[in-house]
């Protein structure tokens, strides 16, 4: 978070799903989850303005994306508003680095860093609580960018505890020209079945199990990524590959930083210009 008089940027994180384990649907409609979260080195960023009247002039560098109260954004404004009885106008404007429908959490850490960077314009009104009972109604994912550092989330996914995992790790993360809805790879994990050929397995690593249980539905209906996770696996720069969430982002830790500039580039030759490639790096405490 950096700052001048009249302005606040905040950095927005990606996240990756380092494992994710499906334990089962709630009476609620959400699913039971053991996941572990690290915050990667690829981010959106979040510029807020005071603006005297209380209009909100909101902007985003993605034309595709709605700016209206569906987005994130929005919402943590007005969730935030409501909380606090205070309403004033505000320039917002976000740079986004991070696709959407990724399963890297890109909307979830806009909303957290709204949030924080509200609270501190305010002068901290909400105490770390307060503030995480917001998150927990804005998304499963939302509390876990307020942390801004690796975490254990049960429950929905809400329910975050700091985890120990190592930072700077190198990463590819390749996500496709479609993105996948949470909700529909949810939908159908339970019955869903494994293909032939594809490593589902936990990859066991100096940091724990790597493994999603959300590719088992996923991977069945967007066969893309089984084949992409495939072809990772097969290159001697890749450690281990998995799918980041519900996706449809796969991603893989390279070996060495040089590793993964290389798999990198054989990535988006072997997918094609349509797909979006990104070197990245684990982040460890901020
Ligand atoms: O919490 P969030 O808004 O990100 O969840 C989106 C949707 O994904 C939920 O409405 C639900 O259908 C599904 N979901 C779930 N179990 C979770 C998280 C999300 O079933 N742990």
């Amino acid at each position: 978070m950096s700052s001048t008089p009249d302005a606040l940027s905040l950095t927005a994180p990606a996240k990756i799903n380092v494992f994710l384990r499906v334990l089962g649907k709630r009476p609620d409609g959400y699913h039971d989850v053991e996941t572990l979260m690290s915050p990667v080195s690829v981010a959106d960023r979040l510029e807020l303005q005071p603006l005297p009247a209380k209009k909100i002039k909101f902007t985003c560098s993605d034309a595709t994306l709605p700016l209206d109260e569906t987005n994130l954004v929005m919402k943590a404004l007005r969730a935030f508003e409501q909380r606090t009885g205070v309403q004033q106008g505000w320039r917002i404007h976000l740079e986004k680095e991070i696709p959407s429908g990724a399963g890297l959490g890109g909307g979830s850490s806009d909303a957290a860093a709204m949030l924080r960077g509200l609270n501190q314009w305010q002068g901290f009104p909400l105490s770390e609580d307060d503030l995480r009972a917001l998150a927990c109604g804005l998304g499963s994912d939302v509390p876990f960018f307020l942390h801004g550092r690796p975490c254990l989330g049960t429950g929905r996914g809400e329910v975050v505890s700091p985890a120990k995992f190592p930072a700077d790790l190198p990463l590819v993360l390749i996500k496709p020209p479609f993105g996948i809805p949470t909700p529909w790879a949810y939908q159908h994990w339970a019955g869903s079945q494994e293909l032939p050929g594809v490593l589902y397995a936990p990859q066991l690593c100096p940091w724990g199990a790597m493994v999603n249980d959300l590719e088992r539905p996923v991977f069945q209906k967007y066969t893309l990524l089984p084949a992409l996770k495939r072809w990772l696996l097969d290159q001697a720069e890749t450690f281990a590959a998995l799918m980041s969430g519900s996706g449809s982002t796969v991603y893989a830790v390279a070996r060495d930083p040089i590793a993964a500039n290389d798999l990198a580039e054989k990535a988006q030759a072997w997918c094609g210009e349509t797909t979006w490639v990104r070197v990245a790096t684990t982040l460890g405490i901020r």
